[in-house]
């Protein structure tokens, strides 16, 4: 199988050494990719968001999947024009993308369905907004609609802060993904993620993770793409996952079914989990990053038969293969991350790292210049680890971790800590 992989972080570094693994792949492309993953594949320079480009591509190089990373093509309707020309492609249509760039379209769907998330209302003036929060009092949680790089929520503990946010919205701060405001009950508990393949009908559990979303140690600092993860996340029990299938996740895809706009590819249920009962706080149609570095190390090669079998409607037929094992990652940033950061500065220490299904230095932004690597974005590498219990797996991360030479960049110390 000759298989095109779309994106350049950490994430699609690991589903590109995952996939790497199974025999059944002959040839892999990802585009852009980045320093790590031209060292297990081929990168192309393609511009991933122009479904015409894509396909083009694809005719050309006989590709027989297609494996979409991040949100930006799926939004712009790449899987669309690929399933239109017939080429195999895992991740959701347009519409169906809908689940992660409307946030008031996913609570329209879980009012449909019946799966429990926080009571919300949605605004496209700022003065119904300004008096609803009034209404309702601190702390309220105020959503940009739109997809806004991770920057458009803001969990107010405070009404003052709640209308800042309302009028930093329809001032225009997150442009149109900000013409409408979603309010919503401020949830308490404990946040885990739980992800799930979808072949439009069928859904295919492979796995949970908890993330670390703030910069500082101790969770505190600035919001950020994510510092580190681990999976699988204790607080996700198996009786509390079955729940969440059957109350939630199901739920969502039958009603996207009914709705003549199936879900296909994987759908990232974010949960807020309180005295042994979870709610949606919202959902992703991809994998997350880094969360999908924890899942690939877990699932190893077996990944393609999965997604091979979720993008051909299979997935009925497949079932996950799972060892009692745990993965931690550990996200070296470029210092300033998730500020202004400097690209450009040298990474040493690299070579000779072990590379194996314990121990692997997943890339994000990294370029190779001259025959050395450099930082090439916020997010730089992802040391990751695997390991019989937790605290093995982190043992392995952060020896990776420590073994880098790279004084401009920095990591967090207490990944994991909420676990261990
Ligand atoms: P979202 O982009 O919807 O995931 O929101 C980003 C983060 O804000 C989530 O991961 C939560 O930590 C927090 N958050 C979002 N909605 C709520 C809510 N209703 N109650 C409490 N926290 C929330
Ligand atoms: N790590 C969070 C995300 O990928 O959305």
């Amino acid at each position: 199988m000759n298989i095109l992989i779309l994106g350049g972080g950490g994430r699609e570094h690991a589903l590109a050494w995952a996939i790497r693994q199974n025999p059944k792949c002959d040839r892999l492309i990802v585009a852009p990719g980045n320093a790590g993953i031209a060292e297990i594949a081929r990168c192309a320079d393609i511009a991933i968001t122009d479904g015409a480009a894509v396909v083009a591509f694809c005719e050309e190089h006989a590709i027989d999947l297609v494996v979409i990373g991040p949100e930006a093509p799926l939004a712009a309707g790449v899987a669309d024009v690929l399933r239109a020309a017939r080429i195999s492609v895992f991740g959701p249509s347009r519409a169906a993308a809908m689940l992660e760039a409307s946030k008031a379209f996913t609570k329209e769907v879980c009012d449909a369905c019946g799966a429990p998330t926080a009571a919300w209302a949605r605004f496209t003036d700022a003065g119904a907004a300004r008096d609803h929060v009034a209404r309702v009092g601190a702390p309220i949680v105020v959503k940009a609609d739109g997809l806004a790089a991770g920057k458009g929520v803001t969990v107010a503990m405070t009404e003052g802060e709640a209308l800042a946010a309302v009028d930093a919205a329809f001032g225009g701060a997150f442009g149109a993904a900000g013409a409408e405001v979603v309010i919503e009950e401020f949830m308490e508990g404990e946040e885990a993620s739980f992800f799930i393949l979808v072949d439009g009908q069928n859904c295919l559990p492979i796995g949970t993770a908890q993330d670390h979303k703030r910069v500082g140690e101790g969770d505190t600092g600035p919001n950020t793409g994510g510092m580190g993860a681990y999976s699988p996340a204790p607080v996700l029990t198996p009786e509390i996952q079955r729940e969440v299938m059957a109350r939630i996740v199901q739920p969502t895809v039958d009603e996207m079914a009914r709705r003549g706009t199936p879900f296909q590819g994987v759908l990232y249920a974010g949960l807020m989990i309180r005295d042994g009962q979870a709610r949606l706080v919202e959902y992703n149609v991809r994998f997350g990053d880094p969360e999908c570095q924890v899942l690939m190390m877990r699932l190893g090669g077996q990944v393609l038969d999965l997604i091979h079998a979720c993008a051909e409607g299979r997935l009925a037929e497949v079932s996950v293969n799972w060892a009692d094992d745990h993965a931690l990652t550990v996200v070296l940033a470029a210092d300033g991350y998730p500020g202004d950061y400097a690209k450009g500065s040298v990474i040493g220490g690299l070579e000779g790292l072990p590379e194996d299904s314990t121990s692997m230095m997943f890339h994000a932004g990294t370029a190779e210049r001259g025959g050395r690597i450099v930082a090439a974005g916020g997010r730089v590498l992802s040391a990751t680890g695997r390991g019989a219990a937790l605290a093995e797996a982190r043992a392995r991360a952060y020896a990776l971790a420590e073994a880098v030479d790279w004084p401009e960049g920095f990591y967090r110390r207490d990944i994991g800590w909420r676990a261990l």
